[in-house]
């Protein structure tokens, strides 16, 4: 313990010695969506927490809060570099101190078990290993920056269909070795502020009530001394989450704890101590970052100045997986008169995000065509559609220009506040100056669209309630939306976009929109909110037509550049997949577009895998994920040569949904069994003989390697290799470790340490890699530890999971 621990905890002490029980119980609940009340007599500030993790969104759920929005977290794994995870974390820690945050809810780090968790583009990586060295990078540089961090969703939250419920049903080993394993790695190695305990049970228990799990795991082995909050809703019970060593009960201000959990101990069900040990933690995270007077902050400078804009832009780069390159496509050789015909929706509209709590609202966003059209010489670009994959209705957007109006029941104007879009989501006290929950009867959201497009454009509505919508003075619906049979409390986040009507408007004519909510009475909601969406979906322009359009462009063009992308249905938290197909008709368009142009580079711009049936059609196969604000001018630095693509499969790319080793994400009776163990990704992959489509670790950039020699002494592995191209590259070698006869039933090989090397052409260069000892460890059952295996190894030195250079022997 440092000195300034010592302090920060002789101050929590003298803080806690001052509070009634009143007092401590309502420290423990939200007082509102992201903040705890500041308790002025002991000089504790309010302590405000934000989402996490690809940006700092802040207290207020809109586009006029704008954020810096950073690559998507399967973009940050696939750098498969913890420095670039800390320098996001910097950022993001800047980010915090503008916005008055002081605690990040971020990063993730489930684990991907299968393509099809809905969450899958928000977390790291089928690897514990990899996970755990991302996510230590991430923590580290967020919390230098004087911010705290929440590391979630601890444990087994790893898909989302019926998560406030299921059961995640795991055996102690691979509950250990891959999905704690993680959550233990950053623990130890920078010590986050903070956890934030999952919705789902595990074995059983509830998380926000799992004594085990958070008591003798999270703080009696691994030494965590951080504050334990509840995922936003997911406490149930006062005495048992108490017991169950939650600390914090998120959001409030109704929630188990506060008055409840006072009354608990006044009637004897609780004791005290209990209520002190948790009222100490939230303490001593309010004491580290700088909330409670008389105890030193962590950091009291903030650190330099981060461009966020530019490392975007760079880390968009450096997650991209060129995971295919025939012929050297890429880079492309803007040469005198070359030309590029550009096509997708998600390339005019680029996708930079996923959905759900992890949505930030940058300030401008790159699309595809935004950066090629800058960095290509005028006149050699064309663009097309080709394939417009979003056929629903998306929250009114381009070409609108709205307010709310906030009025009572005699019609009298509150309040008024721009939107900068057709979503409404006011949380708590956040609402339009002049208007209140107990006042406001109706909210309207009312302006002028202008259609870029001539043709039948369909407007809709999300969220629960009874609405009025009128385009150009005529009522296209009005009616009352109920909650489904599977409703989620957050429905109107993720609920399915419903279309109420067409119009037929024209191209630059502006016409009046209106939406008329009728606000339901909040007085016993736990949460005060106001959430609903004004929808809208362009005129649908015949898709054979769309494909002849970008045949047409791509045969008289020397590259084929096609963007192909998931779309907001497909890729969100509150619902799993359905399925790995590219939505629409893309991979048609695909084939029809490789079909003319033999230099078709496709641009993959998904979260997690999807099927690419074309792929040896093609070219050249870029994934660039969710790739953030910058995403478009990072496309073009890669496409055009300017940096290497940087990445390296954080997860295996199967050919098809049926290879991936978990395909079931549906709970039976509200139980989930992760019956397939300690086998998923790419342990799996070799253990059932499947070829996936692209290995775990795979990625190419534009120089070759030669590998010359592997030397392993001790615990560290020294492997000499050489940059055979013509340009500086970056390589990225996995070390693995294979058993010699295992009868411990340990995967065939697994990934045990990496390290990114650089090099200009021909030279040559060393890295040095310690070999961890958790790397020859199993969870032992019966003894309930950790066990050192020996005897003899091979150790990989390797480009990927599926392309070992040199091998080496250990005897241990
Ligand atoms: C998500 C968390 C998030 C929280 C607050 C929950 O629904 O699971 O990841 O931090 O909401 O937005």
């Amino acid at each position: 313990m440092t000195d300034a621990d010592q302090i920060r905890n002789d101050v929590v002490e003298a803080a806690l010695g001052k509070l009634d029980l009143d007092t401590k119980a309502r420290l423990l609940a939200g007082q509102d969506m992201w903040s705890l009340p500041a308790i002025p007599g002991i000089g504790l500030a309010s302590l405000v927490m934000s989402d996490g993790p690809i940006g700092v969104r802040g207290v207020r759920w809109t586009a006029d809060d704008p954020s810096i929005a950073l690559p998507s977290p399967t973009a940050l794994a696939a750098a498969w570099d913890p420095e670039t995870a800390r320098r996001a974390g910097r950022l993001l820690a800047q980010e915090a101190r503008r916005k008055g945050v002081h605690v990040l809810l971020a990063p993730t780090v489930n684990l991907h078990r299968s393509p099809l968790g809905g969450r899958h583009f928000e977390c790291y990586s089928e690897d514990p290993h990899l996970t755990g060295e991302t996510g230590t990078g991430y923590v580290r540089g967020v919390q230098e920056g004087g911010v705290g961090t929440i590391v979630k969703h601890f444990v087994g939250n790893d898909a989302e269909t019926e998560r406030f419920t299921v059961d995640s049903v795991i055996a102690p080993r691979p509950l250990h070795e891959l999905y704690l394993a993680p959550f233990e790695a950053i623990v130890r190695n920078a010590r986050p502020w903070g956890i934030m305990t999952a919705y789902n049970q595990v074995n059983g228990t509830t998380m926000t009530e799992h004594r085990h799990l958070v008591g003798e795991v999270l703080r009696g082995a691994w030494g965590f001394d951080g504050c334990n909050v509840s995922d936003w809703m997911a406490a149930r019970s006062t005495v048992r989450g108490i017991l169950g060593g939650l600390d914090v009960a998120m959001p409030g201000p109704q929630t188990v704890y506060g008055p409840a959990l006072a009354d608990s101990v006044r009637s004897g069900a609780v004791q005290e101590s209990a209520v002190d040990e948790a009222v100490r933690n939230v303490l001593r995270l309010a004491a580290r970052a700088g909330l409670l007077e008389g105890a030193p902050a962590v950091v009291t400078e903030a650190p330099p100045a981060v461009d966020g804009q530019a490392l975007a832009r760079e880390i968009a780069a450096r997650g991209m997986v060129l995971v295919r390159n025939e012929g050297g496509a890429l880079p492309l050789d803007p040469g005198q008169g070359r030309t590029v015909a550009l096509i997708g929706a998600a390339a005019r509209d680029a996708r930079v995000l996923g959905g759900g709590s992890a949505t930030v609202f940058p300030e401008r966003v790159v699309s595809p065509l935004d950066g090629l059209t800058a960095a290509l010489p005028p006149g050699t670009l064309r663009y097309a559609v080709g394939a417009d994959p979003g056929d629903e209705p998306v929250p009114a957007g381009q070409g609108f220009v709205l307010r709310a109006v906030c009025r009572d029941a005699a019609g009298t104007v509150l309040g008024e506040g721009s939107l900068p879009s057709g979503q409404v989501q006011w949380i708590g006290d956040d609402l339009p100056a002049g208007a209140t929950y107990e006042t406001m009867a109706t909210i309207e959201v009312t302006g002028t669209f202008t259609p870029r497009e001539t043709g039948e454009h369909a407007f809709g509505t999300r969220g629960l309630g009874a609405f009025t919508l009128s385009v150009g003075g005529r009522v296209l619906w009005e009616g009352v939306q109920q909650m489904g049979d599977e409703a989620d409390p957050f429905e109107a986040f993720f609920g399915a976009p419903s279309e109420r009507g067409r119009v037929h408007l024209t191209a630059a004519e502006p016409t009046e929109v209106s939406l008329v909510f009728t606000v339901p009475d909040t007085s016993a909601l736990p949460l005060k909110a106001i959430m609903f969406s004004l929808l809208h979906l362009g005129p649908r322009r015949d898709a054979d037509e769309l494909i002849a359009e970008a045949v047409a462009a791509a045969r008289s063009a020397d590259t084929a550049v096609v963007v192909v992308a998931t779309t907001e249905r497909v890729e969100s938290e509150g619902f799993d997949r359905k399925d790995l197909a590219l939505p629409g008709r893309q991979d048609d368009l695909v084939r029809a577009v490789a079909a003319v142009n033999p230099n078709t580079v496709v641009v993959v711009n998904a979260g997690s895998p999807v099927e690419l049936p074309w792929r040896e059609e093609v070219a050249a196969v870029l994934l660039t994920w969710f790739p953030g604000q910058e995403g478009g001018a990072a496309l073009a630095d890669v496409l055009l040569g300017a940096v290497e693509p940087g990445g390296r499969l954080p997860t295996t790319w199967p050919a098809v949904l049926a290879d991936a080793p978990v395909t079931e994400v549906v709970p039976t009776e509200g139980r989930l069994e992760y019956c397939e163990g300690l086998f998923i990704g790419y342990r799996a992959y070799e253990r059932q003989g499947i070829t996936p489509a692209y290995a775990f670790g795979h990625g190419l950039g534009y120089t070759d390697w030669r590998y010359e020699s592997l030397e392993v002494t001790g615990s560290t592995a020294r492997v000499r290799l050489t940059n055979t191209g013509s340009r500086p590259g970056r390589e990225v070698v996995q070390i693995y470790l294979a058993p010699d006869g295992d009868a411990h039933g340990r995967p065939a090989a697994w990934l045990a340490a990496f390290a990114g090397v650089e090099a200009g052409p021909g030279e040559s260069v060393e890295a040095e890699i310690a070999l961890p000892v958790r790397a020859f460890e199993i969870w032992d059952e019966e003894a309930a530890g950790w066990r050192r295996i020996g005897g003899r190894y091979e150790v990989r030195a390797s480009h990927s999971s599926a392309d070992t250079r040199l091998r080496a022997t250990l005897e241990l």
